[in-house]
């Protein structure tokens, strides 16, 4: 059995549009072990999003098979996906995606519930969490009653209160000022030093410098891989 925690092969994904046909992602290889801290970098419209999408189980390939942990997961049901992604994946996104009408513990809860957990474990699951990102205080506060710096802790919260194996941002500082956006990639890099699988898509060079392995995509194609650093 392979020791990479995610395994693509000849990935495909073609988009339709009209007439119009685009290939977001073309023939692509990829391993990617467990502990990784990968940054994935290239310019816009290059396919990092449609990777992460795929690698999140948020949409499926035309081709091409996806292991995760060993497993094939492409050919599994939507609701077999579903559990796989809540239980083994975490995901940042850039517009923090928070649920507006629930508070910041409500949000942090929010996998507990569909996972179903009880709710005594729930509560003192997410006061751990809530304290742990410095949001003891925020805890009534809907999104928009918090600073792009807090959501996006609320968002990081949420996403790992499953003890996911891997985390995957799409742009986590996208939307947040240099010195909150700093702040949220040494949370997420503390995540890393704690054995989770950190994927991180940004075109912000100074931000993907900072992991141990680079990916560049270019016309839905991996142009060039830093490799893993020993
Ligand atoms: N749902 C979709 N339908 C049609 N085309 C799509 C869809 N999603 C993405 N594309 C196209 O696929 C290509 C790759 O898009 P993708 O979002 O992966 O780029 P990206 O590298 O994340 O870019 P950015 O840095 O701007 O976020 C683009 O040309 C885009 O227009
Ligand atoms: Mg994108």
């Amino acid at each position: 059995m392979s020791a990479a925690l995610i395994e693509l092969s000849g990935i495909e994904r073609v988009f339709h549009v009209g007439d119009s046909e685009v290939h977001a992602l073309h023939s692509l290889d990829l391993a990617i072990a467990a502990g990784e801290y990968v940054a994935v970098m290239g310019p816009s419209g290059s396919g990092k999003s449609t990777l992460l999408n795929l690698l999140g189980l948020l949409d499926r390939p035309n081709a091409g098979t996806y292991r995760l942990e060993g497993q094939d997961v492409t050919t599994l049901s939507q609701e077999e996906q579903a559990r796989v992604r809540s239980e083994r994946i975490g995901f940042v996104f850039q517009s923090f995606h928070l649920v507006p009408r629930l508070t910041a513990a409500e949000n942090i809860a929010l996998p507990m519930m569909l996972a179903g957990i009880a709710p005594q474990q729930r509560a003192a699951r997410v006061a751990q969490a809530l304290k742990d990102y410095g949001l003891e205080n925020r805890a009534d506060h809907r999104p928009d009653q918090l600073s792009g710096g807090q959501r996006q802790r609320v968002a990081i919260a949420r996403a790992t209160i499953m003890q996911p194996a891997v985390i995957l941002a799409d742009e986590p500082t996208g939307n947040l000022d240099r010195a909150t956006g700093d702040e949220v990639v040494r949370l997420l890099e503390a995540l890393n030093h704690r054995g989770v699988t950190l994927i991180v898509v940004s075109h912000d060079a100074s931000i993907g410098g900072r992991a141990r392995r680079q990916l560049l995509m270019e016309d839905g194609a991996l142009r060039h891989d830093s490799g893993i650093a020993s």
